[in-house]
C-alpha cells in the first residue's frame, strides 16, 4: 500500500511546529496551561524531537535541565524558570534548594540515553557535548544509587519522582498517608484539564502532605528518609536508570574515563531488577518497600526491562497479552485489572514515550512486536494528534494537548518519515 507522504510532512511541520510553540528559550515546556515550567524527562524527549530539525537546540534542552542540578547531585522533576500562576504547587509550595527554583524530588533519569542518541546522530558536534554533560549525569546517578535502593531497585519517594502520578502501584504507600494539616489549597490542573482524566483529591492531598514533609525536612535526604510512610521500589525507575548506566558507561568509555564505578551500579541494578519480578503476577511490579506488599499491577513499566537490557521468557507473552486487548500499544494498567480507568491519566491511558521505550528495548532484542508497537504509536498520533496520553480502547485524546513529548516521540520515532517505512 502506498503511504499518504503528504499527511505524513504535515504531521511531521505540526510536530515541529508544537516544539517551537513550546518552546521557552532553551527549555521547552509540556503544554502551556497545564505545565508551563520545565520538566525533567518530558524534557529529555523533547532533545530527541529537536535532534530531527536543530541539533544545537536539542543539545540546549539537555544542558538547561542540569543547569537545575542541585549540589548533592540531584536534578529535580520540575525547574521553575519564570513564575507562572496557572500551576499548583508552584516554587513557594516546593521551596527546593537548588540554583534555580524547583521541586524537591527527581523524575525517572532518561537523558543519557537520550543524550547518547542524539550523539548518535551528531557524532563529531555533539562530542564536546557529551564531553560536559558527563560528570553532572555521573552524579545524578550516584545521588540515585546513594539515595534511593531497596535491595538494589530504585525507589520513589513521591508520586511524582516515577512520573506515573496517579498508578496503582502506590495505592498502599500513600493509604498509610493521614494527610492531617495538610490545608487548603487550590488545584490548577482541573481547571485545564476534565478531572475524570487526573487524579482525584484523596490522591492529591497525599501528594501535597508529601511535599509538605520535603520542606519541613529542609529536602536532607537522609532525614526524609527516617520514618517515611512512602518509599516504593519501581520498575520505572529501575529500568530506566539501569539503562542510563549503561549509556551512561558507554559514554564514558569513549570519553577514556574509568567506567568501574557505574559498572558496579549496573551489576547492582541488574540483581536490583529481579527484586521486582512478582511470582504471583508474573510479571515485573512494584513492591512497597515500607510495607512489604505487591501492587500486583501489570502496567506499562512492567515491560521496560528489554529497554534495561534485559530479556525474561515469561515477559514477553505477557506483553502479547496486554497489547491484543488494546488497540493502540500498552496501556498504564492492563485492562483486564479491576482498577483500569480508560481516561484517568496513569491507571489505563497510552502514553507514547511509554510505547518508544518499550518498543525500542523490544526491537534491540530482535522482537518483532518493538516494531509493531512503532507503527502503532504512528497510527495513534496521525489519527488522534498529539495529546498528552490517549485512552486504548478507541484512541480518543486525553489530558493536556500540543504536547512536546508526544510531538518529540512522532518525529524521532513514530513519524514513517523517520525509517522511510
Ligand atoms: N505530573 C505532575 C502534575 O500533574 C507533576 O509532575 O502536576
Amino acid at each position: 500500500m502506498m503511504r499518504d507522504t503528504s499527511a505524513t510532512d504535515a504531521r511531521d511541520e505540526e510536530a515541529r511546529s508544537i516544539l517551537q510553540r513550546n518552546d521557552r528559550g532553551g527549555y521547552t515546556i509540556p503544554t502551556s496551561g497545564l505545565y508551563p515550567y520545565q520538566w525533567n524527562w518530558d524534557s529529555a524527549f523533547a532533545a530527541i524531537g529537536f535532534a530531527e530539525f536543530d541539533m544545537d537546540r536539542a543539545w540546549a534542552e539537555i544542558e538547561t535541565l542540569f543547569s537545575g542540578q542541585w549540589s548533592n547531585g540531584m536534578v529535580p522533576h520540575i525547574l521553575f524558570h519564570v513564575e507562572d500562576e496557572g500551576y499548583y504547587p508552584g516554587p513557594d509550595v516546593w521551596q527546593g534548594i537548588g540554583p534555580i527554583p524547583s521541586s524537591g524530588i527527581s523524575q525517572p533519569p532518561v537523558a543519557a540515553t537520550m543524550a547518547r542518541m542524539i550523539h548518535a546522530q551528531d557524532p563529531d558536534a555533539g562530542a564536546h557535548h557529551i564531553a560536559a554533560l558527563y560528570e553532572p549525569m555521573l552524579r545524578w546517578h550516584r545521588w540515585f544509587m546513594e539515595w534511593r535502593l531497596d535491595r538494589g531497585a530504585v525507589c520513589v519517594t513521591h508520586p511524582w519522582e516515577a512520573g506515573r502520578d496517579n498508578a496503582p502501584d502506590w495505592d498502599v504507600g500513600l493509604a498509610a498517608i493521614d494527610p492531617v494539616g495538610v490545608g487548603t489549597y487550590t488545584r490548577r490542573d482541573t481547571s485545564h484539564v476534565d478531572s475524570a482524566m487526573r487524579p482525584t483529591k484523596y490522591d492529591y492531598d497525599r501528594y501535597i502532605w508529601l511535599v509538605q514533609r520535603g520542606v519541613r525536612l529542609g529536602w536532607d535526604e537522609a532525614a526524609m528518609l527516617k520514618d517515611t510512610p512512602f518509599r516504593v521500589a519501581d520498575p520505572t525507575m529501575t529500568f530506566i536508570l539501569l539503562r542510563a548506566c549503561r549509556d551512561l558507561a558507554v559514554m564514558g568509555r569513549d570519553l577514556g574515563r574509568d567506567v568501574s564505578e557505574i559498572e558496579g551500579w549496573i551489576a547492582t541494578l541488574e540483581a536490583g531488577a529481579e527484586t521486582l519480578w512478582n511470582p504471583a503476577l508474573g510479571c515485573y511490579d512494584s513492591r512497597d518497600a515500607v510495607a512489604g506488599t505487591w501492587s500486583g499491577a501489570i502496567s506499562n513499566a512492567s515491560f521496560l526491562n528489554w529497554y534495561a537490557g534485559i530479556d525474561r521468557s515469561e515477559v514477553l507473552p505477557v506483553l502479547k497479552t496486554v497489547l491484543s486487548q488494546s488497540k493502540y500499544g500498552v496501556p498504564s494498567l492492563a485492562s483486564s485489572d479491576p482498577r483500569f480507568d480508560a481516561k484517568r491519566y496513569w491507571r489505563g491511558p497510552v502514553w507514547g514515550m511509554m510505547n518508544l521505550m518499550i518498543g525500542t528495548g523490544l526491537s534491540e532484542f530482535g522482537y518483532s512486536e518493538g516494531e509493531d508497537l512503532r507503527v502503532l504509536t504512528g497510527d495513534l498520533i496521525a489519527e488522534h494528534g498529539f495529546a498528552e496520553y490517549f485512552d486504548p480502547t478507541d484512541g480518543a485524546p486525553a489530558g493536556g494537548s500540543t504536547f512536546t513529548w508526544t510531538a518529540a516521540v512522532w518525529l524521532g520515532w513514530a513519524s514513517p518519515n523517520k525509517t522511510g517505512a
